[in-house]
């Protein structure tokens, strides 16, 4: 099967998955194994999206549907490179393609109207996520994460998101503080990989 014919198979899969089940948590175990597969698949990405860009992750959509009901996207993590602690707000998947990513996972606690600081961010688990592995993230209590590569090599993830993540609002919070800035961080492609 072409990656292109794979992507139109996976929007069927996932399609499916998305009529059947209607909470975070059970729609995540359906996409799964779909993204197994993709992990498992040695031509996901074109040569030249394999390396790491000089400063900041890089960030390609592989593949969305027109109805933009998920979205599939390849982080390329070069050696040293971190994404800040974040959010998503809607059910998402990381898969590690190649290399490993120590992913670090926080919960927003609520102190209350009047407290001071409001919020706190706290750390509530660390993982080092090795090729093959999956872990997910969706709102309220498990969507906020930080990932960095820490290691000599490149590392790269695909990730699916239950939207097009390049276009959704989301925050960058600030663990010391408990405060959030509003964010979209948008694909390093002007278009997807795979239509
Ligand atoms: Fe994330």
């Amino acid at each position: 099967m072409s990656e292109k014919a794979l992507f139109h198979q996976l929007e069927k899969d996932i399609g499916a998955v998305l009529a059947e089940k209607h909470d975070d948590r059970s729609i995540i175990e359906g996409v799964k194994p779909l993204l197994q597969n993709l992990l498992e698949n040695k031509h996901l990405l074109p040569k030249d999206l394999q390396v790491s860009l000089p400063g900041k992750y890089a960030q390609y959509l592989l593949y969305k549907p027109q109805n933009e009901a998920f979205s599939v996207i390849a982080f390329v993590w070069g050696p040293g490179q971190v994404a800040p602690v974040h959010d998503h707000l809607v059910w998402g998947l990381v898969g590690i393609y190649r290399g490993s990513v120590v992913e670090k996972r926080y919960r927003r606690v609520d102190h209350g109207e009047g407290a001071f600081p409001r919020y706190e961010v706290r750390e509530v688990g660390e993982v080092t996520a090795k090729q093959g592995d999956i872990s997910f993230v969706y709102p309220p209590d498990y969507d906020i994460h930080g990932v960095a590569n820490p290691f000599d090599e490149v590392a790269i993830t695909i990730h699916i998101y239950g939207t097009d993540i390049g276009k959704q609002p989301r925050h960058i919070h600030d663990v010391a503080t408990g405060s959030s800035r509003d964010v979209i961080t948008k694909h390093d492609n002007a278009e997807a990989v795979y239509h």
